[in-house]
């Protein structure tokens, strides 16, 4: 029971069957409808379900080596800046979210304080203003700027600038229209509530991890030598492919570090799982990603950190979903972004070890553990940097 809603929470034994169910028996969109409060979210009670997910399936993986160029810069900008003359950061999340988000303010990403959630009803009335302000700020820097483009894009030799605005901006409406600037601002807000928190949580785990792991960051090195050495600097498709080890390092990071529930569903009828299970109509469900990924039966030491479990599985990516790896989601709905996002934060860490020598003050990897707003996260160390062939 959450502030007087009754939810269920789904186990392993049932969370296949649940994200595998056909459209009309568990269902992702109208879960989150009822899980969040989206007029204050969009400003909008009647906001379309769905995501604009054509833009990040087509156009958006497709184009991953020309976007990892635009942020390979941001990564070199943001990091000189972070590391000073003592060359270490405190707190890497704070880094990540000014690379990775062009944002400072801690706030802006909290998924609370961006996606209150509706039966915390009496929680919600301070986050009222900050939710307009995030409205006013998106509205600000965004309508002028679409407007721009939209003006551009009618005069001859327009060459359309290569950002996930831009894909948005260039989807049609089933009448075959353009959207209106106000419409494509609330499809970037909603782009943002399925993206950034969840990246910036995933990509600190995996600082950490490699930052106190020195084992696998030596491996991890050496596989970039290798890299180098066939394909060049850049991070190309076939570049990003190679890295194998640290694809499998970084599933794993996936799939272990997860908070206890990061996805939903809701059940459309009653619904009676091969298990017996049995839940009533409109109930929502939890799906317990956490316990999934742990499962004894689907995995040896399955609470071990193993890379080496998944290089010997060919075919086995970070971004391949499964019954034991469920942090992108499962079925119809699985995340249309998880190619770009393990591409962006494979060549992130690719690039930090290329140009950086890194590990926890400790030595060791931090402890996970309950941080502010409930998230599960490694409890903040500094880390610390040389920079290499310097
Ligand atoms: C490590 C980072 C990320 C994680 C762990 C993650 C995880 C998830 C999960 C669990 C779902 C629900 C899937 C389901 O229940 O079946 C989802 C949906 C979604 N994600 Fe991601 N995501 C990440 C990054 C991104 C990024 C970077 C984008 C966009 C660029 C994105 C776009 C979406 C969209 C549009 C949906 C909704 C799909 C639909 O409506 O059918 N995600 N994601």
């Amino acid at each position: 029971m959450l502030g007087g809603t009754v939810f269920t929470v789904l186990g392993p034994d049932v969370i296949v069957e649940a994200m595998k169910s056909p459209a009309g028996v568990m269902e992702f969109h109208d879960a989150n409808m009822e899980l969040f409060e989206m007029e204050y979210c969009f400003r909008d009670k009647n906001i379309p379900k769905k995501l604009p997910i054509q833009a990040v399936r087509g156009p958006f993986t497709r184009n991953v080596p020309l976007l990892l160029k635009r942020m390979e810069k941001e990564y070199e900008r943001v990091f000189t800046e972070a590391l000073g003359t003592n060359m270490a950061i405190s707190d890497m999340r704070d880094t990540l979210m000014k690379m990775l988000v062009h944002c400072k303010s801690r706030q802006c990403s909290e998924f609370i304080s961006l996606f209150p959630i509706k039966s915390l009803g009496y929680l919600l009335a301070p986050l009222v203003v900050d939710l307009k302000r995030h409205h006013r700020t998106l509205d600000s820097i965004l309508i002028p700027e679409i407007q721009r483009r939209q003006k551009a894009a009618k005069v001859p030799g327009f060459v359309p600038p290569m950002d996930l605005l831009q894909f948005i901006c260039e989807l049609r409406k089933d009448n075959d229209e353009l959207g209106k600037p106000e419409e494509l601002v609330k499809s970037v807000n909603f782009m943002i509530f399925a993206s950034i928190f969840d990246t910036l949580f995933h990509t600190t785990h995996f600082f950490y991890d490699i930052a106190g792991l020195p084992g696998m960051r030596a491996r991890m090195y050496e596989e970039q030598q290798q890299i180098i050495a066939k394909h060049g600097t850049d991070f190309t498709k076939e570049a990003l492919q190679d890295m194998t080890y640290m694809d499998a390092c970084l599933r794993e990071t996936l799939r272990l570090h997860t908070n206890a529930t990061s996805t939903v569903r809701m059940a459309m009828r009653e619904v009676t799982f091969a298990n017996g299970l049995s839940i009533p109509a409109r109930r929502l469900c939890f799906v317990h990603s956490r316990a999934a990924n742990r499962c004894a039966n689907t995995y040896e030491a399955a609470d071990d950190y193993l890379p080496e479990r998944i290089s010997a599985t060919p075919g086995m990516r970070a971004s391949t979903t499964g019954p034991g790896y469920v942090t992108f989601g499962m079925g119809r709905t699985a995340c249309p972004g998880r190619v770009f996002i393990v591409s962006v934060i494979k060549s992130l860490a690719a690039w930090t070890l290329r140009h950086y020598d890194f590990a926890t003050k400790s030595g060791t990897r931090p402890k996970s553990s309950v941080q502010q707003f409930g998230d599960y996260l490694p409890t903040p160390e500094p880390i610390l940097f040389e920079l290499r062939n310097a």
